[in-house]
């Protein structure tokens, strides 16, 4: 690279990487050949439209690239094309999910998605973000003793608001999230059903979550750079029946929200999702989830609150303030991150500080297992953040 500034600050970002403990449940280490194809020519490319049908020529190549990114999706999640539609044009997981609700939510509907401090993403509905400035959240939680979600007070609201979608999924939320349950609410009270497995799309292709969400929604959205291990990207599924929800969604992603389609994280997404199709990606997913159960169970052993007592996922959730015996989430993450490891802070159910500073760490396992990290080495950073944060 001839541009020496730009050069010497990716190798600092790389050393800086190699040289800490990344618990940050949201990131995880890529491949070569993700990022081979991430920095290809694909980039040089503008394929407005989807394969066959593009509003500039020479599209010969692109094309089979993008087929082949949809075919991988499906083969990925272990469902077929007749069933499923794909776009993998979606820049991210907010654009993905706001595509959704421009696509299928009616003007000035009702979303009904988890509240932001009790585990869900902002893109569910919180008035911060376009899902909740042209639409409306109807929100839901979790229940204040055994902090998993109170699946009689959704249902009992869902059936008073009536909202057009309903979002099952989270950013910082540990537990299996229950599909059937709300499919069964979603079809009570006559909504759509969305999974968004951002978070655990990973251990659903390694079939290490509980339930698969491709047996109960209506549509399942997903960023790539997750547990799943690709680029930053994301993918909207829609099933395929009478309602015809991937035209509807077609169109919202292109030309409703975006232009031209980034080929060469398209083309990245198809090499991410071709790993994550190996009997080696499905070993890995359930060393994350064994990982994180480790990681939860020993902080826990060592007295900390850890919210809804542990873990079915790669994702711990840390009431680090306890009441104010402890230290509030910001403290933790600055104590952490001067010891080398890195994770977010989080607000936590019925939070009672300020999102600038809240009472909890989130946790994750997904980015120090690509790295081979086990059971013990979960034993050690555990000891590690508890003197940490222990310190008076
Ligand atoms: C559940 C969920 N959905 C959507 C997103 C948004 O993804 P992005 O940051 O790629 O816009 C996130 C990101 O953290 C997420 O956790």
């Amino acid at each position: 690279m001839k541009d020496t500034q730009i050069k010497k600050l990716i190798a600092a970002e790389v050393k800086r990487q190699k040289s800490v403990i990344n618990l940050i449940a949201s990131e995880n280490i890529v491949s070569k050949d993700v990022l081979e194809a991430l920095g290809s020519e694909l980039t040089n490319k503008y394929a407005e439209g989807y394969p066959g049908k593009r509003y500039y020529g020479g599209n010969s190549v692109v094309d089979k690239i993008e087929s082949l990114a949809q075919e991988r999706a499906l083969k990925a999640f272990g469902i077929s094309a007749d069933e499923w539609h794909v776009n993998v044009q979606p820049l991210s997981g907010s654009p993905a999910n706001v595509a959704v609700y421009l696509g299928l939510v009616p003007k000035e509907g009702k979303i009904m998605g988890m509240s932001l401090d009790h585990g869900g993403h902002l893109t569910h509905g919180h008035k911060v973000s376009a899902s909740g400035k042209f639409w409306t959240q109807i929100p839901f939680g979790v229940d204040p003793k055994t902090e998993v979600i109170d699946y009689t007070a959704l249902k009992e609201k869902a059936m008073t608001e009536k909202p057009n979608i309903i979002v099952a999924g989270f950013t910082a939320y540990p537990r299996t999230v229950d599909f059937k349950k709300f499919r069964e609410i979603a079809d009570a009270c006559g909504a759509i059903l969305m999974v968004d497995m951002s978070h655990f799309a990973g251990l659903v292709a390694g079939k290490a979550y509980a339930m698969s969400p491709f047996d109960y929604a209506d549509i399942v959205t997903t960023t790539v750079h997750k547990t799943l291990r690709g680029p930053r990207s994301a993918i909207i599924f829609a099933r395929k029946d009478a309602r015809d929800l991937g035209k509807a969604i077609d169109k919202a992603v292109f030309p409703g929200l975006q232009g031209g389609p980034h080929l060469n994280q398209i083309a990245a997404v198809a090499v991410a999702l071709k790993e994550a199709s190996t009997p080696a990606f499905r070993k890995y997913a359930a060393q994350v989830k064994k990982n994180a159960h480790v990681l939860a169970e020993e902080l826990k052993n060592l007295g900390w609150h850890i919210i809804s007592g542990g873990t079915d996922s790669h994702l711990v959730l840390v009431d680090t303030w306890m009441n104010g015996q402890g230290v509030s989430g910001k403290e933790a993450s600055e104590r952490l991150e001067k010891i080398g490891i890195i994770v977010n802070k989080n607000t936590i159910p019925n939070e009672t500080r300020s999102p600038m500073d809240p009472s909890g760490i989130r946790l994750g396992t997904a980015a120090e297992t690509t790295r081979g990290k086990k059971e013990k080495d979960m034993q050690k950073i555990a000891g590690m953040i508890h003197k940490a944060l222990s310190k008076k």
